[in-house]
């Protein structure tokens, strides 16, 4: 009898990449998904520690399925790698599963139950083949759009972060290998791909292959390849020719995420990032000059250890004079191991969540000031699915990322549309098509 396999994903597009590396796996290895948890044998939690919210979310999902008997709670990713055995002896897990080792998922549980191994949590280069090799895999998914990662794990230890602890040192993927598998990607039908790294400007930096750009600009020459985004980009490492690469080709999509984290030098260098606002307000500059017509979005932390009134206020003078598409916006969440973690905290709990609502709310008018400047304006939209309120629509993003609802039915999804935008609503485009 068949067994079936459910599996949550939390966190970042990493995770999502690797659930998507996980169900290959164990479709390889005989298992066949299942529509709901409930129906499944056993119930993979890909999980995030980022936050202490993200761990917390997953526990709380892990201690009610757990509830229900028979089944094989595997829980693998980030968290997995944070907690161990520590899931393994509270009765939460019966098997865990960090990143190096989450391709290879199918054969773990074989692994568990004949010999009954519980905990796969290595950090050794020598169980990360199976990730090298996973990107050799031909694989039979027609999806338009696919992720890519081209880098593992993270060097920068930022004073905040337990990314570097949980999924380990730098390591990038070959640039050949990377081209050949987005030619494999292309010739299943992938349109729009993304390339995945917690820094992507530093890739080659540990293996000496070529240079960030140009493994973008190699990419870009991919027959059939449409739409290229690419995640996440470091101020620090962030170079010019990467956006002479995008100005120089067409189907490199004009939207770049940049994390600022803060608008104060003593903040960004008590969190370790190693730049100033003012370099990232000459990155800004250049990206004006070189692109034009760009979106740029952020990610920014509020309530770090030592964030003064001042300081925070340098981060919203930041926001206003940037003027950021989009921002990601955090509260400060100490995470244990990290260089922060010995720091203490300055201000409330409930300071802390007054200036992450008041950034909120500047940020807010800002988005809808971007969107509205889209208007009459004729874009190219990639349509992802149908519309959440109407048959007759369907949604997607421009090319550069805004989200855009337009007439349209079943058949143009995956397909790119020509369009006029007509209005903005809440955060969303309204378009009309054109020939
Ligand atoms: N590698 C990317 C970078 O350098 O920005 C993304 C890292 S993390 C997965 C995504 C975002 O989470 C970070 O940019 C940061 O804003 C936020 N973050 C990370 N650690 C955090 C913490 N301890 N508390 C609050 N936010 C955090
Ligand atoms: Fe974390 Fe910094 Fe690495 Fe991003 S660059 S993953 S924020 S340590
Ligand atoms: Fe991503 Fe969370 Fe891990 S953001 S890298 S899943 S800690």
């Amino acid at each position: 009898m068949s067994k079936h396999y459910y599996i949550e994903t939390f966190g970042c597009q990493m995770n999502k990449n690797d659930s998507e590396l996980m169900e290959e796996n164990l479709q390889r290895y005989g298992y066949v998904p299942a529509q709901a948890e409930k129906d499944a044998d056993i119930v993979i939690f890909n999980t995030c520690s980022v936050r202490n919210h993200a761990e917390n979310r997953a526990l709380a999902r892990i201690r009610q399925v757990k509830k229900r008997t028979g089944k094989i709670i595997a829980v693998a990713g980030c968290m997995a790698q944070r907690l161990g055995e520590r899931l393994i002896a509270q009765g939460l897990a019966d098997m865990v599963i960090g990143p190096y080792q989450s391709p290879i998922v199918g054969e773990l549980i074989e692994i568990y139950i004949s010999s009954g191994k519980r905990a796969f949590l290595s950090q050794n280069l020598r169980d990360f083949h199976h990730r090298l090799q996973n990107l050799l895999v031909q694989r039979n998914n027609a999806s338009w759009h696919r992720w890519v990662t081209i880098t593992h794990g993270c060097e920068n230890f930022c004073a905040y972060c337990v990314v570097p602890y949980v999924r380990g040192r730098l390591i990038s993927f070959s640039s050949r290998t990377i081209v050949e598998y987005v030619r494999t990607l292309a010739a299943q039908g992938a349109k729009e791909i993304t390339l995945l790294g917690q820094n992507v400007n530093q890739f080659g930096h540990d293996s000496g292959d070529i240079p960030f750009h140009s493994l973008l600009e190699n990419v870009a020459k991919v027959p059939g390849i449409q739409k290229i985004n690419f995640l996440t980009s470091h101020p620090k490492d962030f170079r010019r020719e990467t956006l002479e690469v995008i100005r120089d080709n067409p189907n490199i999509s004009r939207a770049i995420h940049l994390p600022l984290q803060s608008g104060s030098n003593d903040i960004l260098r008590a969190m370790n990032r190693q730049y100033t606002i003012e370099h990232y307000y000459r990155l800004i500059e250049e990206m004006e000059h070189i692109l034009g017509d760009y979106a740029i979005s952020t990610d920014l932390i509020v309530g770090f250890p030592g964030e003064s009134r001042a300081d925070f206020e340098k981060t919203i003078e930041a926001v206003r004079r940037i003027c950021f598409d989009d921002a990601f916006t955090y509260a400060y969440s100490p995470r244990e191991g990290t260089a922060a973690y010995a720091m203490a905290e300055t201000i409330s709990k409930e300071e802390k969540s007054a200036r992450l609502n008041e950034l909120i709310a500047v940020q807010r008018e800002i988005s809808r000031m971007k969107l509205q400047k889209r208007i009459n304006r004729n874009e190219n939209a990639l349509v992802e699915a149908m519309s959440k309120k109407s048959q007759k629509e369907v949604m997607g993003k421009t090319f550069l990322n805004h989200p855009v609802v337009l007439p349209g039915g079943r058949d143009d999804i995956g397909q790119f549309v020509r369009v006029k935008i007509l209005k903005v609503v809440g955060n969303t485009l309204y378009a009309e098509r054109i020939a």
